[in-house]
């Protein structure tokens, strides 16, 4: 492609993007979680910063940088998560959600630690808040752009993802290989689009797909404001 078609300007454009893992209280010592460095989200919170876009990052736990130019939200719990991202939906062109949200957290979660009184020890979780899919409930003109980590059937498992949450565009990533998923810094994605096109991604580092990534999210915001 020519640098004319790759030049990107998302100056006046609200991002929300979620990245890293959530967590899952059960005492105050101990609780549940995902596997997420938060790498891949924080690499397009910076790139769509970079390209000009007013970025909010809602991010979990992790050990990295706040990317220049963006703002950070720091949650624990998904049910934090689902509260910060939907109170600044309305206002956000784009929404991607990187993050490696927990599906259940501990029906009860204590005040004061747990002893090991007991031989066993039985937790019942409780489904979380699905955000993703009540975003794409509630969308209006929002670009919404899912991930999927799979270790089988990705492309199945991601098409069935986008339909269900109405999503604009899937990044699915075999979380089963080695060059691409955790705490690497390399990812080989495939991106799945509404209108039923695919594109595979060479492998390259997390900030390569972030930049690719937003080039394409370009093309549908250009797209929804023709
Ligand atoms: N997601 C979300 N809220 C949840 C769970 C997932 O917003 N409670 C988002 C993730 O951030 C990701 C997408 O939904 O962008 C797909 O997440 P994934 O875990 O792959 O799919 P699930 O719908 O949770 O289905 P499953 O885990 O059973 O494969
Ligand atoms: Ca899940």
């Amino acid at each position: 492609e020519s640098s004319k078609e790759k030049s990107l300007d998302l100056k006046g454009k609200h991002w929300i993007v979620t990245a890293g893992p959530t967590q899952e209280k059960l005492d105050p010592v101990r609780y549940f979680t995902n596997r997420s460095s938060g790498k891949m989200g924080y690499a397009i919170a910076e790139a769509a910063a970079r390209f000009g876009a007013e970025v909010t990052l809602v991010s979990g736990p992790t050990t990295l940088e706040t990317p220049t130019g963006v703002e950070r939200i720091d949650i624990e719990s998904a049910e934090d998560m689902y509260r910060e991202v939907m109170q600044r939906y309305e206002a956000a062109d784009v929404v991607v959600k990187a993050a490696a949200v927990a599906d259940y957290r501990p029906e009860q979660s204590t005040e004061h630690k747990i002893k090991k009184s007991q031989e066993a020890l039985t937790v019942t979780f409780v489904r979380n808040p699905d955000i993703l899919k009540t975003l794409g409930q509630q969308k209006k003109k929002q670009i919404l752009v899912g991930f999927a980590a799979e270790t089988d059937n990705l492309e199945r498992y991601a098409m069935e993802k986008l339909d269900k949450k109405h999503l604009d565009m899937i990044v699915a990533n075999n979380v089963g290989a080695t060059d691409s998923g955790f705490a690497v810094d390399t990812n080989r994605v495939t991106l799945f689009y509404k209108n039923g096109k695919k594109r595979a991604l060479e492998l390259m580092s997390k900030q390569n797909v972030a930049i690719e990534l937003c080039y394409e999210i370009g093309k549908l915001l250009k797209s929804r404001d023709a």
